[in-house]
């Protein structure tokens, strides 16, 4: 096992210390939070007092609506750009303007968030959960197999910002003649082969949530070149104004402008004028983070008993999380909530183990939705233990946030530091 420094974890005479779990003295002796995100620049806020004067409900695509769409059509060469009030219902929106409905079947990922799924249990569709690969994006040898006269779509979420494998998935989709959705909530800016990720599916989606690369404190927004998908998506959540602005009235749906579905999915202003003004520090942001981020990659690689996040060097990472991979079975079978809590214990604040986002079978409502969604009842019945793959990546997992400004190196030398005295002292976890 190399070591990063000895000498800040050695007390007077060369005695290793002891962990802090232990009763010795912690490594990360800075007052948390080590991190912070977003950061509220002076801009933002200005951004917001201007549009809390101007207005605070906006009912077609005009002011700051249109400003912020406008960016990410610029930024990903996309015709439309439609803001929606979470990543949730974009999600939501896609596929319901796409026409997914009962009978049909969508190839999803089984490591994701959710929501990347979720929404499809309002269309009827029934979700067909693929295992993922060591990056945990699906994997796209395990995609064929599954594939049915049912299927309709593929989606595919661009885990914690390392782009899936889209070549081969862009490949697929077109042999099959199915739909490609992208959940790009985590790739902001993430390229792979130099094309940016969100710009593979007839239509993608972005989660602007807080934590997010782009963050609009709540709100989303869904991308496409796709004319009908765009109309329908507008009538789903948001009617009236918008509708008759953006939708033809020789188009046949256009009758339905007034009320669209019925329901109202705006995004706040508010949320639009923080994500506007977010929108100008991303490149920044992601050079930083890609910078701060080969620096955590080279030394964590150091370690035996930790594997770095998994990607091929024709990808370029947002870096929105830095998940990497504690294998017990390289230090003693010391299990991963002795590893984890030695790792607190000195003080490492931000380091996670990922929980909600976590394998989609993991959870009740993809083992029995039936309860919920009645339409449901016996069709899907995904238990623990079907995607090893995805489960042995989550049960692994630890997670970093990925720091952006060459200041923060101090910190992040500090929790390497942790990670060196952890696993040097590891016979005091056994
Ligand atoms: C991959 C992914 N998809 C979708 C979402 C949902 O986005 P939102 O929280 O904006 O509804 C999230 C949120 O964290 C996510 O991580």
């Amino acid at each position: 096992m190399l070591c990063i420094s000895k000498g800040d974890i050695r007390e007077k005479g060369g005695k290793m210390s002891k962990l802090a779990i232990k009763g010795g003295n912690k490594i990360v002796n800075i007052k948390p939070p080590h991190y912070r995100w977003p950061v509220i620049t002076q801009a933002t806020e200005e951004s917001v007092l201007s549009q809390l004067k101007k207005s605070i409900s906006i009912y077609n695509r005009s002011g700051i609506i249109e400003e912020l769409e406008e960016k990410f059509k610029k930024y990903y060469n996309r015709k439309y750009a439609l803001l929606t009030n979470s990543g949730t219902t974009a999600l939501y929106s896609m596929y319901i303007a796409a026409g997914l409905k009962e009978g049909n079947e969508v190839i999803c990922p089984t490591y994701t968030f959710f929501a990347t799924v979720t929404p499809l249990f309002f269309t009827g569709a029934i979700p067909i959960l693929v295992d993922c690969d060591e990056s945990g994006n699906i994997n796209p040898n395990k995609i064929e197999e599954k594939i049915t006269e049912k299927t309709k779509a593929i989606v595919v979420t661009h885990m914690w910002g390392i782009p899936c494998e889209m070549e081969e998935i862009e490949k697929i989709a077109r042999e099959y003649n199915l739909l490609l959705f992208e959940d790009a909530s985590h790739a902001h800016g993430a390229k792979y082969k130099d094309r940016k990720v969100g710009t593979f599916g007839d239509v993608s989606v972005f989660s602007l949530q807080a934590q997010k690369l782009i963050p609009a404190g709540e709100g989303g927004v869904l991308l496409t070149n796709n004319e009908e998908i765009y109309y329908r998506a507008l009538l789903l959540g948001h009617y009236n104004k918008r509708c008759k602005q953006e939708i033809p009235s020789a188009y046949e749906l256009y009758r339905y402008s007034t009320t669209g579905m019925g329901l109202k999915l705006r995004i706040h202003p508010l949320a639009a004028a923080i994500a506007s003004k977010q929108f100008e520090n991303l490149e920044k942001v992601l050079r930083g983070k890609r910078k701060n981020a080969k620096y955590i990659l080279e030394k964590i690689s150091e370690f035996t008993c930790l594997r770095p996040p998994q990607f091929k060097d024709y990808m370029e990472p947002s870096w929105y999380a830095f998940v990497f991979h504690y294998l017990s079975e390289k230090l003693y079978n010391i299990p991963i909530d002795k590893f984890y809590e030695a790792l607190k214990a000195e003080g490492c604040e931000e380091l996670d183990r990922p929980n909600s986002t976590c394998p989609v079978n993991y959870h009740p409502l993809f083992q029995n939705p039936g309860e919920l969604f009645t339409q449901y009842k016996g069709k899907i019945k995904y238990k623990r233990g079907d995607f090893p793959t995805a489960e042995k990546f989550h049960e692994t997992s630890l997670k970093l946030p990925v720091w952006h400004e060459d200041s923060d190196k101090e910190i992040i030398d500090l929790y390497l530091r942790a990670l060196e005295k952890v696993t040097q002292n590891y016979k005091e976890l056994i």
